[in-house]
Protein backbone atom coordinates (compact mmCIF):
# COMPACT_ATOMS: atom_id res chain seq x y z
CA UNK A 1 0.00 0.00 0.00
CA UNK A 2 1.29 3.80 -0.24
CA UNK A 3 2.85 5.55 2.33
CA UNK A 4 0.06 7.35 5.09
CA UNK A 5 -1.67 10.11 2.88
CA UNK A 6 -0.48 12.18 6.76
CA UNK A 7 1.76 10.21 9.27
CA UNK A 8 1.06 13.43 11.75
CA UNK A 9 -0.84 11.37 14.99
CA UNK A 10 -3.73 14.10 15.53
CA UNK A 11 -4.83 12.92 12.04
CA UNK A 12 -7.82 10.31 12.00
CA UNK A 13 -6.97 8.04 9.08
CA UNK A 14 -9.46 5.57 7.26
CA UNK A 15 -9.73 3.51 4.43
CA UNK A 16 -12.83 3.14 2.49
CA UNK A 17 -12.93 1.04 -0.76
CA UNK A 18 -14.82 1.00 -3.98
CA UNK A 19 -17.80 -1.40 -4.83
CA UNK A 20 -19.24 -3.01 -8.19
CA UNK A 21 -22.63 -4.41 -8.37
CA UNK A 22 -22.96 -7.49 -9.58
CA UNK A 23 -26.72 -7.56 -10.22
CA UNK A 24 -28.51 -4.08 -10.02
CA UNK A 25 -32.55 -4.66 -10.85
CA UNK A 26 -33.99 -1.24 -11.34
CA UNK A 27 -37.85 -0.55 -10.90
CA UNK A 28 -39.90 2.21 -11.97
CA UNK A 29 -39.39 5.91 -10.77
CA UNK A 30 -41.00 6.10 -7.34
CA UNK A 31 -42.57 9.94 -7.07
CA UNK A 32 -39.73 10.81 -4.52
CA UNK A 33 -37.14 10.58 -7.76
CA UNK A 34 -35.71 7.70 -6.63
CA UNK A 35 -36.46 4.20 -8.34
CA UNK A 36 -36.80 0.85 -6.06
CA UNK A 37 -33.87 -1.57 -6.38
CA UNK A 38 -32.83 -4.83 -5.40
CA UNK A 39 -28.93 -4.92 -6.06
CA UNK A 40 -26.20 -7.40 -4.90
CA UNK A 41 -23.13 -5.65 -3.96
CA UNK A 42 -19.53 -5.94 -3.58
CA UNK A 43 -16.85 -4.08 -2.15
CA UNK A 44 -13.24 -4.24 -4.55
CA UNK A 45 -9.27 -3.29 -3.54
CA UNK A 46 -9.79 0.26 -4.99
CA UNK A 47 -9.54 2.49 -1.99
CA UNK A 48 -9.60 5.85 -1.24
CA UNK A 49 -7.78 7.06 1.95
CA UNK A 50 -10.37 10.19 4.06
CA UNK A 51 -7.96 11.39 7.13
CA UNK A 52 -9.21 13.85 9.54
CA UNK A 53 -8.55 16.03 12.27
CA UNK A 54 -9.85 18.67 14.78
CA UNK A 55 -10.79 22.60 13.13
CA UNK A 56 -12.69 25.48 15.21
CA UNK A 57 -16.03 24.84 15.73
CA UNK A 58 -18.03 25.20 12.76
CA UNK A 59 -15.33 24.98 10.42
CA UNK A 60 -15.05 21.77 7.49
CA UNK A 61 -12.40 22.18 5.18
CA UNK A 62 -11.60 19.84 2.29
CA UNK A 63 -8.56 18.87 0.28
CA UNK A 64 -8.16 16.01 -2.20
CA UNK A 65 -5.16 14.48 -3.82
CA UNK A 66 -4.99 11.60 -6.19
CA UNK A 67 -6.51 10.84 -9.30
CA UNK A 68 -8.95 12.84 -10.97
CA UNK A 69 -8.67 14.91 -7.80
CA UNK A 70 -9.23 18.41 -9.64
CA UNK A 71 -12.86 16.60 -10.86
CA UNK A 72 -13.83 16.71 -6.86
CA UNK A 73 -15.95 19.42 -5.64
CA UNK A 74 -13.87 21.20 -2.49
CA UNK A 75 -16.66 23.70 -1.30
CA UNK A 76 -19.77 22.59 0.72
CA UNK A 77 -20.86 20.07 -1.79
CA UNK A 78 -18.29 17.81 -1.44
CA UNK A 79 -20.21 14.42 0.34
CA UNK A 80 -17.19 14.02 3.26
CA UNK A 81 -18.09 17.70 4.11
CA UNK A 82 -21.70 16.87 3.91
CA UNK A 83 -21.14 13.93 6.11
CA UNK A 84 -19.10 16.01 9.09
CA UNK A 85 -21.12 18.35 8.86
CA UNK A 86 -24.02 16.24 9.61
CA UNK A 87 -22.84 14.08 12.20
CA UNK A 88 -21.36 17.31 13.91
CA UNK A 89 -24.91 18.57 13.85
CA UNK A 90 -26.45 15.35 15.45
CA UNK A 91 -24.03 14.70 18.58
CA UNK A 92 -22.26 18.30 18.76
CA UNK A 93 -24.14 21.44 16.66
CA UNK A 94 -21.59 24.68 17.60
CA UNK A 95 -18.79 22.01 19.14
CA UNK A 96 -17.46 20.45 16.60
CA UNK A 97 -15.10 20.74 13.24
CA UNK A 98 -12.96 18.99 10.84
CA UNK A 99 -10.04 19.85 8.41
CA UNK A 100 -10.71 16.52 5.98
CA UNK A 101 -7.96 15.24 3.41
CA UNK A 102 -8.60 12.79 0.70
CA UNK A 103 -6.62 10.81 -1.61
CA UNK A 104 -8.81 9.21 -4.25
CA UNK A 105 -7.96 6.04 -5.75
CA UNK A 106 -11.88 5.22 -6.76
CA UNK A 107 -12.72 6.56 -9.91
CA UNK A 108 -14.78 9.72 -9.78
CA UNK A 109 -18.22 9.72 -10.68
CA UNK A 110 -17.48 6.16 -12.42
CA UNK A 111 -20.09 4.01 -10.72
CA UNK A 112 -17.86 2.74 -8.18
CA UNK A 113 -19.70 4.82 -5.19
CA UNK A 114 -16.65 6.89 -4.87
CA UNK A 115 -18.13 10.03 -3.30
CA UNK A 116 -20.04 7.96 -1.12
CA UNK A 117 -17.04 5.99 -0.13
CA UNK A 118 -15.70 9.46 0.73
CA UNK A 119 -18.74 10.22 2.98
CA UNK A 120 -18.52 6.86 4.58
CA UNK A 121 -14.93 7.14 5.61
CA UNK A 122 -15.87 10.82 6.82
CA UNK A 123 -18.43 9.58 9.19
CA UNK A 124 -16.48 6.74 10.59
CA UNK A 125 -13.38 9.11 10.79
CA UNK A 126 -15.16 12.09 12.37
CA UNK A 127 -17.30 9.97 15.28
CA UNK A 128 -13.73 8.31 15.99
CA UNK A 129 -11.82 11.92 16.05
CA UNK A 130 -14.53 13.68 18.23
CA UNK A 131 -14.37 10.57 20.06
CA UNK A 132 -18.23 10.24 19.61
CA UNK A 133 -20.24 6.71 21.06
CA UNK A 134 -21.97 6.18 17.56
CA UNK A 135 -23.20 3.06 16.62
CA UNK A 136 -22.69 0.81 13.32
CA UNK A 137 -26.51 1.91 12.91
CA UNK A 138 -26.20 4.93 13.94
CA UNK A 139 -23.69 5.80 11.14
CA UNK A 140 -25.70 3.77 8.30
CA UNK A 141 -29.04 5.95 9.12
CA UNK A 142 -26.96 9.10 8.68
CA UNK A 143 -25.13 7.81 5.72
CA UNK A 144 -28.93 6.90 4.22
CA UNK A 145 -29.80 10.74 4.74
CA UNK A 146 -26.41 11.59 2.10
CA UNK A 147 -27.07 9.08 -0.56
CA UNK A 148 -28.29 5.49 -1.02
CA UNK A 149 -24.95 3.82 -1.53
CA UNK A 150 -23.29 5.65 1.66
CA UNK A 151 -24.55 2.47 3.71
CA UNK A 152 -23.53 -0.13 2.06
CA UNK A 153 -20.10 1.55 1.91
CA UNK A 154 -19.93 1.64 5.95
CA UNK A 155 -20.32 -2.14 5.87
CA UNK A 156 -18.51 -3.11 2.69
CA UNK A 157 -18.33 -6.85 1.91
CA UNK A 158 -20.77 -8.74 -0.08
CA UNK A 159 -24.54 -7.34 0.81
CA UNK A 160 -28.04 -7.59 -0.69
CA UNK A 161 -29.57 -3.95 -1.20
CA UNK A 162 -33.21 -2.93 -1.46
CA UNK A 163 -34.94 0.31 -1.21
CA UNK A 164 -33.15 2.81 -2.51
CA UNK A 165 -30.24 0.55 -2.16
CA UNK A 166 -29.97 1.40 1.43
CA UNK A 167 -31.65 -1.87 3.50
CA UNK A 168 -29.13 -4.17 3.38
CA UNK A 169 -28.60 -7.61 4.20
CA UNK A 170 -25.30 -9.43 3.90
CA UNK A 171 -24.80 -11.98 1.39
CA UNK A 172 -22.78 -15.04 1.91
CA UNK A 173 -19.95 -15.14 -0.16
CA UNK A 174 -17.45 -17.79 -0.42
CA UNK A 175 -14.22 -17.17 -2.14
CA UNK A 176 -12.10 -14.13 -3.34
CA UNK A 177 -13.08 -12.55 -6.78
CA UNK A 178 -10.44 -11.66 -9.52
CA UNK A 179 -11.54 -8.54 -11.11
CA UNK A 180 -10.44 -6.21 -14.18
CA UNK A 181 -11.77 -2.61 -14.26
CA UNK A 182 -11.65 -0.66 -16.70
CA UNK A 183 -11.66 2.80 -16.07
CA UNK A 184 -12.96 5.77 -18.39
CA UNK A 185 -11.53 9.09 -19.26
CA UNK A 186 -14.94 10.77 -18.50
CA UNK A 187 -17.53 11.03 -16.02
CA UNK A 188 -21.50 9.66 -16.16
CA UNK A 189 -23.92 11.55 -13.78
CA UNK A 190 -25.60 9.10 -11.95
CA UNK A 191 -29.36 10.86 -12.38
CA UNK A 192 -28.85 11.29 -15.88
CA UNK A 193 -28.31 7.69 -16.46
CA UNK A 194 -31.71 7.21 -14.53
CA UNK A 195 -33.42 9.47 -16.25
CA UNK A 196 -32.21 7.35 -19.55
CA UNK A 197 -33.32 4.38 -17.98
CA UNK A 198 -37.27 5.78 -17.50
CA UNK A 199 -36.93 6.61 -21.31
CA UNK A 200 -35.83 3.15 -22.57
CA UNK A 201 -37.82 1.30 -19.65
CA UNK A 202 -41.62 2.95 -19.44
CA UNK A 203 -43.06 -0.21 -18.08
CA UNK A 204 -39.81 -0.52 -15.33
CA UNK A 205 -41.89 -3.05 -12.74
CA UNK A 206 -42.71 -2.01 -8.98
CA UNK A 207 -41.99 -5.25 -7.76
CA UNK A 208 -38.52 -6.61 -8.73
CA UNK A 209 -37.56 -10.50 -8.30
CA UNK A 210 -34.44 -10.99 -6.03
CA UNK A 211 -31.03 -11.28 -7.75
CA UNK A 212 -30.78 -15.26 -6.84
CA UNK A 213 -28.61 -16.19 -9.59
CA UNK A 214 -26.04 -14.23 -8.40
CA UNK A 215 -26.26 -14.93 -4.65
CA UNK A 216 -26.49 -19.17 -5.41
CA UNK A 217 -22.87 -18.40 -7.38
CA UNK A 218 -21.90 -16.40 -4.43
CA UNK A 219 -22.36 -18.92 -1.77
CA UNK A 220 -21.37 -21.84 -3.82
CA UNK A 221 -18.12 -19.76 -4.62
CA UNK A 222 -18.83 -20.40 -8.25
CA UNK A 223 -16.92 -17.78 -10.69
CA UNK A 224 -18.54 -19.18 -13.88
CA UNK A 225 -21.69 -19.15 -12.93
CA UNK A 226 -21.27 -15.62 -10.78
CA UNK A 227 -19.33 -13.89 -14.26
CA UNK A 228 -22.80 -15.50 -16.30
CA UNK A 229 -25.19 -14.31 -13.51
CA UNK A 230 -24.21 -10.46 -13.75
CA UNK A 231 -26.81 -8.43 -14.12
CA UNK A 232 -26.84 -4.15 -14.57
CA UNK A 233 -30.61 -3.03 -15.81
CA UNK A 234 -28.73 0.28 -16.19
CA UNK A 235 -26.39 -1.09 -18.52
CA UNK A 236 -28.53 0.09 -21.76
CA UNK A 237 -28.89 3.46 -20.46
CA UNK A 238 -25.35 3.81 -19.83
CA UNK A 239 -24.30 2.28 -23.04
CA UNK A 240 -26.88 5.01 -25.16
CA UNK A 241 -25.00 7.49 -23.28
CA UNK A 242 -21.36 5.94 -23.79
CA UNK A 243 -21.90 3.97 -26.96
CA UNK A 244 -18.21 3.16 -26.55
CA UNK A 245 -19.16 0.80 -23.30
CA UNK A 246 -20.61 -2.28 -25.54
CA UNK A 247 -17.38 -2.36 -27.31
CA UNK A 248 -15.33 -2.39 -24.08
CA UNK A 249 -17.57 -4.53 -22.79
CA UNK A 250 -17.45 -6.56 -25.97
CA UNK A 251 -13.88 -7.06 -26.49
CA UNK A 252 -13.29 -7.99 -22.67
CA UNK A 253 -15.26 -10.87 -23.46
CA UNK A 254 -13.77 -12.17 -26.57
CA UNK A 255 -10.10 -11.80 -24.73
CA UNK A 256 -11.35 -14.49 -22.30
CA UNK A 257 -13.83 -12.47 -19.09
CA UNK A 258 -15.93 -14.94 -17.42
CA UNK A 259 -18.58 -12.04 -17.26
CA UNK A 260 -18.55 -8.54 -17.74
CA UNK A 261 -20.30 -5.39 -16.84
CA UNK A 262 -21.05 -1.62 -16.50
CA UNK A 263 -20.47 -1.21 -12.46
CA UNK A 264 -23.71 0.60 -11.42
CA UNK A 265 -24.64 3.86 -13.39
CA UNK A 266 -20.83 2.92 -15.42
CA UNK A 267 -18.87 4.29 -16.75
CA UNK A 268 -16.18 2.18 -14.95
CA UNK A 269 -16.53 -2.11 -16.89
CA UNK A 270 -15.76 -4.55 -14.73
CA UNK A 271 -14.78 -7.49 -16.00
CA UNK A 272 -14.61 -11.50 -13.97
CA UNK A 273 -11.82 -13.52 -14.23
CA UNK A 274 -11.15 -17.25 -13.37
CA UNK A 275 -8.13 -16.85 -11.28
CA UNK A 276 -5.16 -14.28 -10.88
CA UNK A 277 -3.22 -15.16 -13.68
CA UNK A 278 -6.67 -14.58 -15.70
CA UNK A 279 -6.91 -11.67 -14.25
CA UNK A 280 -3.25 -10.45 -15.22
CA UNK A 281 -3.41 -11.64 -18.81
CA UNK A 282 -7.01 -9.75 -19.27
CA UNK A 283 -5.88 -6.95 -17.63
CA UNK A 284 -2.33 -6.57 -19.88
CA UNK A 285 -4.38 -7.40 -22.92
CA UNK A 286 -7.15 -5.02 -22.45
CA UNK A 287 -4.41 -2.25 -21.83
CA UNK A 288 -3.23 -2.96 -25.36
CA UNK A 289 -6.13 -2.33 -26.37
CA UNK A 290 -6.18 1.14 -25.94
CA UNK A 291 -9.78 1.97 -25.26
CA UNK A 292 -10.01 3.40 -21.88
CA UNK A 293 -8.12 5.93 -19.31
CA UNK A 294 -6.81 3.01 -17.03
CA UNK A 295 -6.75 -0.73 -15.91
CA UNK A 296 -7.10 -1.80 -12.74
CA UNK A 297 -6.87 -5.29 -11.03
CA UNK A 298 -8.76 -6.09 -7.89
CA UNK A 299 -10.75 -8.20 -5.86
CA UNK A 300 -13.70 -8.63 -3.52
CA UNK A 301 -15.09 -8.55 -1.13
CA UNK A 302 -13.27 -6.53 0.88
CA UNK A 303 -13.61 -4.79 4.08
CA UNK A 304 -15.95 -1.16 3.64
CA UNK A 305 -14.52 1.97 5.62
CA UNK A 306 -12.29 1.01 8.42
CA UNK A 307 -9.50 3.05 10.43
CA UNK A 308 -6.36 2.69 9.54
CA UNK A 309 -3.73 3.88 12.51
O1 LIG B 1 -28.58 8.68 -3.30
P1 LIG B 1 -27.63 9.32 -4.27
O2 LIG B 1 -27.49 10.80 -4.03
O3 LIG B 1 -26.32 8.64 -4.38
O4 LIG B 1 -28.33 9.18 -5.68
C1 LIG B 1 -27.93 9.94 -6.79
C2 LIG B 1 -29.05 9.97 -7.79
O5 LIG B 1 -29.24 8.67 -8.34
C3 LIG B 1 -30.41 10.34 -7.22
O6 LIG B 1 -30.58 11.73 -7.21
C4 LIG B 1 -31.35 9.67 -8.22
O7 LIG B 1 -31.46 10.46 -9.39
C5 LIG B 1 -30.60 8.41 -8.59
N1 LIG B 1 -31.03 7.24 -7.81
C6 LIG B 1 -32.28 6.69 -8.06
N2 LIG B 1 -32.69 5.60 -7.34
C7 LIG B 1 -31.89 5.03 -6.42
C8 LIG B 1 -30.61 5.56 -6.17
C9 LIG B 1 -30.20 6.67 -6.88
O8 LIG B 1 -33.01 7.19 -8.91
N3 LIG B 1 -32.33 3.97 -5.75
Amino acid sequence: MASPLVPEPDWVRVRASGKINLALRVGGVRPSGYHPLATVFQSVSLFDEIAVRWAAPGRFSVSVQGEQADLVPTDETNLAVRAARLLAEHYGPGRLGADITIRKTIPVAGGMAGGSADAAGALLACSVLWDLDTTPDELRTLGAMLGADVPFQLMGGTALGTGRGDELMPVLSRGSYHWVLALSEDELSTPEVFRRFDELTPDAPDELAMPTDVMNALVAGDAPGLGAALINDLEPAAATLRPGLLRILQTGRELGALGAIVSGAGPTCAFLAVNEAAAVDLSVRLSSEGMCRAIRRVTGPVPGARLIN
